[in-house]
C-alpha cells in the first residue's frame, strides 16, 4: 500500500541526513516531493536518489529558510508545479555549541532564525494552500535538548523548545481546517550534524505515519523514536 499516493510534500533540509532519508521514503510511498535547502548540489544528490529508486522527479528548490521572500517563492513554485501542498516537514536546522555566556548575540540569532523562525515562515507560507484543500499534515522535528537542560547548547535548545510551543499553538489553530501538526524527536542520528547515532532511514517509518495520519488523528503531540 502506498500511504502517500497523490500527496504533495515539502521537505526543508532535504539535501542531507534526516531530510534526505525522509524525502526518499515519502517518494517511495507515492508522494511528489519538493526539496528545500541552501546547497543545490546536495538537493541534486537527493533528487538523483529519488529518481533512481522510484522513477519520480523531485522538485529542487534552493532556499534559505531564514529568508521570507525565498520561502514564498519556493512555496509558489510548488503550487505552480503541482497545484497544492499536503505535507510539510520542518526539518532544516543548525546545531552550534555555546553556553549562554559564550554565545554572541549573532550566534543566537542565526540558530533562532533557522530553527524557530524558519519553520514559522515556512508553515505560514503553506497554510493557505492547506486550508484551501482542508487537509494538511505538518511535522516539526525537535530534539531531547529542548527539555533536558543539557548545558552548552543554549540557542539550539531554546529554539527547539520554542518550536514545540509553536507546534501546540498551531495544532489548536488549525485542527478545524483539517490540518494536523505534530512533533517528532528522532533521537541521535548519524548525519552531518552529529557524528554518531542511527542511520536516519531507521526513523522514516514514523515520519510516514505522521505524514499520513487519518482525518481526526492526533494533533499537537510529540512522538519520539523507539
Ligand atoms: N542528528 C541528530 O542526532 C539529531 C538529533 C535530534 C534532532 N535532530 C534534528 O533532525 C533534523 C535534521 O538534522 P540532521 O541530523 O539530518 O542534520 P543535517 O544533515 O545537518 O541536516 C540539516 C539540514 O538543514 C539544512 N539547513 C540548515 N540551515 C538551513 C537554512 N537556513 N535554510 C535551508 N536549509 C538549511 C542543511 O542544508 P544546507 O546547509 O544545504 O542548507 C541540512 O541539509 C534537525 O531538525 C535536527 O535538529 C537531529
Amino acid at each position: 500500500m502506498s500511504l502517500l499516493n497523490g500527496r504533495i510534500a515539502v521537505v526543508s533540509g532535504a539535501g542531507s541526513g534526516l531530510g534526505r532519508a525522509t524525502s526518499l521514503s515519502f517518494a517511495k510511498e507515492g508522494a511528489e516531493v519538493a526539496l528545500l535547502g541552501r546547497r543545490e548540489s546536495k538537493l541534486q544528490e537527493t533528487a538523483a536518489l529519488i529518481k533512481q529508486t522510484t522513477g519520480r522527479e523531485a522538485l529542487i528548490i534552493p532556499t534559505d529558510i531564514t529568508q521570507e521572500e525565498q520561502i514564498q517563492a519556493a512555496v509558489q513554485q510548488v503550487i505552480d508545479q503541482w497545484g497544492s501542498i499536503h505535507v510539510l516537514l520542518n526539518n532544516a536546522a543548525v546545531f552550534e555549541a555555546g553556553s549562554v555566556l559564550e554565545l554572541t548575540s549573532e550566534d543566537w540569532h542565526v540558530q533562532v532564525a533557522t530553527n524557530l523562525t524558519g519553520p514559522f515562515l515556512l508553515t505560514k507560507a503553506v497554510l493557505p494552500a492547506m486550508r484551501k484543500s482542508k487537509y494538511g499534515r505538518i511535522i516539526n522535528i525537535t530534539s531531547g535538548l529542548s527539555w533536558n537542560g543539557a548545558g552548552g547548547y543554549a540557542a539550539y535548545s531554546a529554539a527547539k523548545a520554542g518550536l514545540e510551543s509553536l507546534t501546540r499553538t498551531l495544532a489548536d489553530e488549525e485542527h478545524e481546517h483539517g490540518i494536523l501538526v505534530n512533533l517528532y524527536n528522532p533521537g541521535t542520528l548519524r548525519t552531518e550534524m552529529h557524528a554518531t547515532g542511527k542511520d536516519p532511514a531507521v526513523v522514516t517509518p514514523d515520519l510516514i505515519r505522521l505524514a499520513s495520519l487519518p482525518v481526526g488523528g492526533p494533533t499537537g503531540t510529540i512522538v519520539s523514536y523507539g
